[in-house]
């Protein structure tokens, strides 16, 4: 750390060095703790100047030290905060580039504040299912009113230090310059250098017309928006805190309540996700430094549903696409329908017209595969027919340039055999997007035998640069996604063979929060995918045991949405799935085939089946190796499969349950005698880790 320390004409300029942003590790507190003291004890200094080095004024806690140590070791945040206020000469905060949580708060107990323009400002501690914990709450009332307050802490969103500057009676910033901030800061420290008493945002008083009748509003809003997350509405209380109690019982208040928020399941779920979303990006074997290869220009082969959504991906991010197909027809209906999504957008005022015409400009078509040898990345989407991969892989190896990455977007197929086809089996990486690729946050990147690290490395980097979630699978039947929603399918089938009906178990696990449930999925995305599937795999792998109802269904031609009949009847036009009485007397039949009495089925049990049917092969893929770290197949499950956030994804929820209560869940489960035994097997590390008493993660 080279943070500094330096008395310039009476300022003491003290400067935080922690990157990438000086976040409030132990070694930054107490270097501005004691740097604020050495400038009391020192008679030739008559005020202070605290900022930040490089990226940042200061990003708020350090989230290396989570769970370690350091991360409560005195001084905490609240006690430099404690030191920083009560200074007996004036501090001032030069702010730059971000501020945010713990260093907002560091900032509000300075006695002055000075910020450069472009400064991203926020309080997001609610977005990891907390609250600002370090007298957040009280200081921002305080300093800019309680109504533009109460929604910065509630949402977490960012705002820019101009819109803040400007609000009339705000006194969060003293000053908003352009450029040198240190400077005016200094500047500022000389002007009011002798000028007493300190101004303290503790001793200011929240002003509102009417605040407990504003509170009550918008603890309703609140309410009704995040009905499954404590933490806004905790938010709220704090801040109501703010025109009830005097400034340090608040505080007391606001600890009792940060306390409480920090064991919550809801924030244990968000710090998983938000700890697992950063450690997707990094592969164990695969070193930060591994060097990338330069991405210049994209090609993409198939201009279908996927097709067209990979390219606007990259169109978005301002890289060039040339497309390919094997018919003019094909590529002008491709073409047509990204026009039609961005002209959506643009109708919606989500996108500019010129951003449009721009994104536009960047892509191309071309029947002839020459025509693509200059691209640096070329992903293949055509039918998802080995044959089909075959034909396309040896066309690309024959005309690519040396170097250049050749993906594959099969959510199936082998990506070794069709490595295989061609004689650079190293720079052959699957990129298996989601549908609408333009839209799901998903890209699972599947790593081949072969496939080079730097090609890895340069997929991950990609995936940033188009904005996506990536998260490195090895080659299976299904990847991590799929084959985990396979073994969930099957148990839905199950379901309803014992007494179930398909909105019965969509209810269940919508209400436990997926975004939707499996038989309304499976309308949506088309119930002959899997009918095609279960074909395959009727003859690969004879001994797994499927309910038959989705065959008998697809055999009646409900495919689903685009039938306009699947597990459910839908009108013209609409989406809205209606219980269907043919689909349910088809189930009550097949039940009375199977000599099935049925029997009534709790909601409890229904969500258990299901979510211990995806915990049970996620074991099983952690234990072969097809993810390398249960975060991974959290974060395939909360951004590909809707899994509900607050939930921490598969792994985690059944850590949070407890491994040896889903072992015990299962063994019951594997005596139902109308339930496959078999199915119910714990893996072997689950079961593990079960008998150790210990968890995933
Ligand atoms: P699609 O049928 O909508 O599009 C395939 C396109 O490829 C067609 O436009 C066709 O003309 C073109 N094509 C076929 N053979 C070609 C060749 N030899 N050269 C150039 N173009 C050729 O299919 P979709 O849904 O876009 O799927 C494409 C791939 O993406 C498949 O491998 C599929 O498994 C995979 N995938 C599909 C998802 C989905 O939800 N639809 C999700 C994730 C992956």
């Amino acid at each position: 750390m080279t943070a500094s320390y330096e008395v310039r004409d009476g300022i003491a300029v003290v400067t935080m060095d922690n990157p990438p942003v000086n976040s409030l590790g132990f070694g930054n507190r107490r270097f501005i703790a004691e740097s604020v003291r050495r400038a009391q004890d020192d008679a030739a200094v008559h005020a202070i100047v605290l900022t930040g080095r490089g990226r940042a004024f200061c990003g708020g806690a350090d989230i290396r030290e989570f769970n370690k140590p350091e991360a409560t070791m005195a001084p905490d945040i609240v006690d430099v905060i404690r030191v920083v206020e009560g200074c007996e000469k004036p501090v001032v905060a030069a702010i730059h580039s971000v501020v945010m949580g713990g260093g907002l708060e560091l900032a509000m107990s300075c006695h002055y504040r000075v910020v450069r323009r472009g400064t991203q400002v926020a309080l997001p501690e609610v977005r990891i299912g907390i609250l600002p914990g370090a007298t957040g709450t009280q200081r921002l009332p305080r300093l800019i009113g309680l109504e533009p307050a109460l929604n910065m802490i509630v949402s977490g969103d960012t705002v820019m230090s101009e819109v803040l500057a400007a609000m009339p009676g705000q006194k969060l910033f003293d000053r908003l310059v352009e450029d040198d901030v240190v400077l005016a800061a200094t500047e500022l420290a000389h002007d009011i250098a002798n000028l007493r008493p300190l101004p303290r945002s503790r001793e200011r008083k929240v002003e509102h017309p009417d605040a407990e009748a504003y509170l009550q509003f918008a603890r309703n809003m609140v309410a009704a928006k995040w009905p499954h997350y404590p933490a806004p509405l905790r938010c709220l209380d704090c801040i109501a805190q703010s025109v009830r109690l005097p400034f340090d019982a608040a505080v007391d208040y606001e600890r009792v309540a940060v306390t409480e928020l920090l064991w919550s399941p809801e924030s244990a779920a968000l710090r998983n996700a938000f700890f697992a979303e950063r450690a997707a990006s990094k592969i164990p074997d695969v070193p930060s430094d591994t060097p990338k290869r330069e991405i210049k220009s994209v090609a993409v082969i198939g201009a279908g549903t996927m097709g067209g959504g990979i390219s606007m991906n990259f169109l978005n991010a301002g890289i060039p696409v040339k497309i390919l197909e094997t018919k003019q027809e094909a590529l002008d209906r491709g073409i047509a329908t990204i026009k039609k999504n961005y002209e959506a957008q643009v109708k919606k005022g989500k996108l500019k017209e010129d951003k449009y015409a721009q994104r536009m400009a960047l892509q191309t078509t071309t029947l002839d595969y020459a025509d693509l040898k200059d691209a640096d990345l070329v992903i293949e989407a055509v039918f998802e027919e080995l044959g089909v991969k075959e034909t396309v892989f040896k066309q690309l190896d024959a005309v690519m340039k040396p170097g250049a990455i050749l993906a594959s977007n099969t959510s199936t197929l082998d990506v070794d055999k069709i490595a295989a086809f061609t004689k650079r089996p190293e720079d052959v990486v699957g990129m298996h997007f989601f549908s609408p690729a333009n839209v799901m946050k998903l890209l699972e990147v599947v790593r081949g035998a072969k496939t080079g690290k730097d090609v890895l490395a340069t997929v991950m980097a990609v995936a940033k640069k188009i904005k996506k979630t990536a998260v490195v699978s090895g080659v299976c039947d299904g990847f991590i996604g799929n084959r985990m929603i396979e073994q969930y399918s099957r148990q839905a089938g199950f379901l309803l063979d014992e007494g179930a009906t398909p909105q019965q178990v969509d209810k269940a696990i919508e209400k436990f929060g997926f975004a939707m449930g499996p038989f309304r999925m499976g309308d949506l995305a088309g119930n002959d995918i899997g009918w095609a599937i279960r074909k395959r795999r009727a003859v690969e792998r004879a001994d797994m045991k499927y309910s038959r109802t989705a065959d008998k269904l697809c055999e009646l031609g409900r495919f689903g949405q685009k039938t306009g009949a699947g597990w459910y009847d839908y009108q013209a036009g609409k989406r809205d799935a209606i219980p269907s009485e043919l689909v349910n007397k088809m189930i009550e039949d097949h039940r009375k085939e199977l000599g099935i009495t049925p029997r009534k089925i709790s909601d409890e049990e229904i969500v258990q089946r299901l979510v211990f049917s995806l915990v049970n092969e996620g074991a099983h893929i952690l234990e072969d190796g097809t993810a390398s770290k249960s975060g991974d197949i959290d974060m395939v499950y909360l951004t590909g499969y809707g899994f509900p956030i607050y939930r921490g994804g598969p792994m985690h929820y059944a850590s949070e349950v407890g491994l040896f209560n889903v072992v015990q869940a299962m063994d019951r489960f594997a005596k139902n005698p109308n339930d496959d035994a078999a199915f119910w097997k714990p893996a072997p590390l689950l079961a593990k880790l079960a008998a150790e008493g210990r968890s995933f993660v």
